[in-house]
């Protein structure tokens, strides 16, 4: 139970890992407060842990919205008292989620603007308001999910950038946070079975990240275990980013 009395804020909470870490988090005892664009979803998780004994709700928030995040961070407040962790799991890969074929250079701008709106901007946007409350506190972690493609780059451009960017953000925060006893973890994800296509990308080790063995991670690093640990990110990938590809 090392999230007991903890209250946890998940982005992109009704699906893969940010689903997934909700789940863990609760079963550890975190109140936590599901967002997810598909309000349906969000409710329909935060209800499924209540089922088996849990404390969640579901918020409606499009990380694009400050309203409605400031309104997410308010209702957790509101409802459980506090704001001690903030994990930023919305995102995408923008071709993927809007189903373009074609290279960077001919997607349309709007495609791109959503890939960088919901992978970097967000993030950053949910930093800005939970900090206030973190620091009243004296505690905080911010959990910012990349991605291998942002360590190695990718022709998956606004993609790509926007998890370099997760980097920095994790950086700035780790700065900006310390003196008041908020950290911050980026955690850069190789292919994770959240759905069947990222079986078929290479790693070193020949196969997909389980999504256990991600959230696994980032419960870690939201933990008190992990309390002399901040700003730096955290490579999980089989070993895709390292060596000389020779075949
Ligand atoms: N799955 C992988 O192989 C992999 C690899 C590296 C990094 N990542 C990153 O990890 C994170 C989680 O990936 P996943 O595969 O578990 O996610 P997923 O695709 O299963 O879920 C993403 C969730 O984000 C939500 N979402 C989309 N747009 C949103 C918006 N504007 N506002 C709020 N929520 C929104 C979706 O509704 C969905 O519930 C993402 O940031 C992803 O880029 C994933």
């Amino acid at each position: 139970m090392r999230f007991q009395d903890r209250v946890a804020i998940v982005t992109g909470a009704a699906s893969g890992m940010g689903l997934l870490s909700a789940q863990q988090l609760a079963e550890e005892g975190a109140k936590v407060v599901l967002t997810d664009v598909n309000r349906e979803a969000a409710e329909a998780a935060a209800a499924g842990i209540r089922e088996t004994g849990g404390q969640a709700i579901g918020v409606e928030v499009d990380v694009r919205c400050y309203e409605q995040i400031e309104g997410a961070v308010a209702k957790a407040v509101e409802t459980f008292g506090s704001v001690d962790i903030l994990i930023n799991c919305a995102g995408g890969c923008s071709s993927r989620v809007f189903k373009r074929p074609e290279p960077f250079h001919e997607l349309p701008i709007e495609v791109i603007q959503w890939g960088m709106d919901v992978n970097f901007k967000g993030p950053v946007l949910f930093a800005r308001a939970v900090l206030g409350q973190m620091i009243k506190q004296q505690r905080g972690v911010i959990i910012n999910l990349g991605s291998v493609e942002g360590v190695t780059g990718t022709k998956a451009v606004d993609y790509g950038s926007s998890k370099t960017g997760m980097m920095g953000l994790t950086k700035c925060l780790a700065v900006y946070g310390a003196e008041h006893g908020v950290r911050s973890c980026c955690v850069s994800p190789g292919p994770v079975l959240t759905r069947p296509g990222m079986a078929n990308m290479w790693t070193r080790m020949g196969r997909a990240a389980e999504p256990w063995e991600v959230t696994k991670l980032i419960l870690y690093l939201c933990s008190d275990d992990a309390a002399f640990i901040s700003g730096s990110n955290h490579t999980i990938d089989g070993a895709r980013s390292v060596g000389v590809r020779d075949k």
